[in-house]
């Protein structure tokens, strides 16, 4: 199976086990919460995800596994995907997400949303790549600004999470700017 590597981890694909442990794993930050955060989905739902993966995967999305390497093996950490795509446009947009809160700020989703962006832009030719996060989210945009992509606007009091509501920052980088800061140089192993 082919992977992307990156400095510190790699990304292949999820089976349908990978997308059970995400589902069961993830640990959600209640004092900061994640615009996809839904009470009362079982584990079926993981199957969704995976039938839904098998569906769009290399048509509309690529959708991937962050892998940690191990002596014995690898840790599924989480998942990022070029969503939306828009073959005509050579656009599309960045999601990611890592399930133990054991794994964040440690650089694992910068080091992920490097490699994946560098496969979208000298891989796949895209020329642009949008992402969003939510206002409070300073991780994310942490991640985003790490990449190089620029706040280009600001969705006032877009989402509703429990009580109140918060502003969707939009970002978005062109081909060239990330080429610039990351080279083009893609790494690939199996
Ligand atoms: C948001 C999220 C993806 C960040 O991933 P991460 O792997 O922790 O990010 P990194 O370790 O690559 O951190 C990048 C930068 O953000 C900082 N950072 C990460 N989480 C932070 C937080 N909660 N508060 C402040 N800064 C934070 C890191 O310190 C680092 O900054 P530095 O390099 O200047 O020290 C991760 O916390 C997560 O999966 N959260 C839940 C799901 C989610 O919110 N997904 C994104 C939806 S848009």
């Amino acid at each position: 199976m082919i992977k992307l590597q990156g400095k510190k981890v790699f990304l292949s694909a999820l089976e349908r086990d990978d997308c059970r442990k995400i589902w069961q794993e993830t640990e959600f930050d209640f004092e900061n919460p994640p615009d996809y955060f839904i009470v009362g989905a079982s584990v079926e739902k993981a199957d969704e995800l995976y039938s839904d993966i098998q569906s769009k995967q290399g048509k509309t999305q690529i959708r991937l596994g962050i892998f940690l390497p191990s002596e014995d093996g690898a840790t599924l950490i989480g998942d990022i995907a070029l969503l939306d795509i828009n073959w005509q446009d050579r656009a599309c947009t960045l999601g990611y997400g890592l399930t133990k809160i054991e794994y964040r700020n440690k650089g694992y989703t910068t080091d992920a949303a490097i490699t994946i962006l560098r496969y979208g832009f000298c891989h796949l030719g895209f020329e642009r790549i949008s992402a969003t996060t939510l206002e409070h989210n300073i991780g994310s945009q942490r991640v985003l600004e790490k990449c190089g992509f620029t706040l280009e606007g600001r969705e006032r009091k877009a989402v509703y999470i429990a009580g109140r509501r918060y502003d969707r920052l939009m970002y978005g980088m062109l081909a060239d700017e990330f080429i610039k800061l990351h080279g083009t140089k893609i790494s690939w192993s199996s």
